[in-house]
């Protein structure tokens, strides 16, 4: 796709409107209220590019607090600034002109860069330039998510129909198995059977994991995530004393909220043991790091529904990511990368996330994998 800036000219009435005599602060509090119940990214910049308003959508993309960015200049944001800065004095040269361009933002935290569509127009106010950004993936992620939602829901009734029918002849298969070892005279043929009861456990074990999630009562209460946090950080440490870090990097202004603590527990605790195994080698040269990062996000859209307010719990690890051969059945059941893994542990997390209507994703390559678990708060 061309970088080219595209320059058009709408065919909307830029006329300047009359400015009318409201306090500034108040006008600016109001201005900002409305820009942040936009989905789209919008920051309104001056013709040198420093930013003089900005909205949440875009605070959540740059991922860097509005204080930060207000003053700045917003080409610093940019992999090739001197594509903004030229669709900037686009407008300076014509009032009319809108610039339509693809750039590649460059978000605080994060090595990889965002492609978005960048439309970059003049506003009202003198000397001033908006530019709004929409994120290239967005869309196809969120009919990707919704898919993927769909096809979740419909695997646990699978599973939880194939576990129950597994379970229950199980209990005779183990009885008659039994029964037959005490008749059996011949104690090299316990051997037999002592492998039918040994599987026939196996299977029991493995059943019951699977419909754990659906038995247990959902315990509602009021959940600080940092408390989830804290709690699988100790249980972290104590496992594994040496090699491996364990930060934390919270916004401690991320609210309470009803949810079941347990649960949330357990799942974050499932990804952060697969982490930290999949850590063994930097462990044993004590360089094994594993991050948790907490914030809140606004305007998210989960499985059709569109949220207010999330938060964001991100479990970063620096180890060899996830094996390709999975990546894209990461959540299913069964589905493991290592020796001895029954694959269940982040399809379990995955359901107490969606018994609390969010969502677990996760971006993973050699050095950097992030699993993000969304729950809304509004
Ligand atoms: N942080 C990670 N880094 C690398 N690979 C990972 C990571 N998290 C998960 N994986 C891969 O995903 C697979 C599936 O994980 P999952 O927790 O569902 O099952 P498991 O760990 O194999 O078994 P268990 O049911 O005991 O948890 C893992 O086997 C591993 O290969
Ligand atoms: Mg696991």
């Amino acid at each position: 796709m061309s970088k080219r800036p595209i320059k058009s000219n709408p065919c909307v009435d830029t006329a300047p409107s009359t400015q009318r005599a409201v306090p500034s602060s108040v006008a600016d509090d109001a201005i900002h209220a409305v820009l942040d119940t936009l989905a789209t990214s919008v920051a309104v910049v001056d013709l040198r590019s420093r930013v003089k308003r900005l909205n949440a959508a875009f605070e959540d993309l740059l991922g860097v607090s509005r204080r930060l960015v207000v003053g700045a200049k917003l080409t610093s944001h940019f992999t090739e600034p001197e594509l903004l800065a030229q669709a900037i004095d686009a407008t300076r040269e014509d009032a009319f002109t809108v610039t339509r361009f693809e750039a590649s933002l460059q978000p605080d935290h994060q090595t990889h860069a965002l492609p978005v569509h960048v439309i970059v127009s003049r506003t009202d106010e003198p000397d001033t330039v908006m530019v709004e950004l929409l994120p290239l993936d967005k869309q196809l992620r969120q009919e990707r998510e919704e898919r993927l939602v769909d096809q979740a829901l419909a695997n646990k009734e699978l599973i939880r129909g194939l576990a129950h029918e597994i379970k229950n002849p199980l209990g005779g298969i183990r009885g008659a198995a039994q029964l037959l070892q005490m008749e059996l005279e011949n104690k090299a043929l316990h051997d037999y059977t002592q492998v039918i009861i040994h599987e026939a456990d196996r299977l029991q074990s493995l059943v019951d994991r699977l419909l754990a999630p659906h038995r247990k009562p959902h315990v509602v209460g009021d959940v600080n995530i940092h408390e989830v946090c804290e709690r699988v950080r100790a249980v972290l440490l104590a496992e594994y004393p040496k090699g491996l870090s364990v930060q934390r990097d919270y916004d401690l202004s991320i609210p309470e909220f009803r949810g079941d603590k347990e649960q949330l527990i357990q799942a974050v605790m499932n990804i952060a043991q697969n982490a930290a195994l999949a850590l063994g080698d930097l462990r044993a040269r004590g360089k094994a790091n594993i991050t948790f990062k907490t914030r809140v996000a606004r305007q998210i859209t989960m499985g059709k529904v569109r949220y207010r307010l999330a938060l964001e719990l991100h479990v970063m690890d620096n180890g060899p990511g996830v094996p390709a051969v999975i990546k894209d059945r990461l959540f299913y059941p069964l589905v493991s990368g290592r020796d001895g893994g029954t694959g269940l542990g982040l399809t379990l997390a995955q359901t107490f996330v969606q018994q609390h209507q969010g969502w677990i994703e996760c971006e993973s390559e050699p050095g950097s994998t992030d699993f993000k678990i969304l729950i809304p708060l509004s």
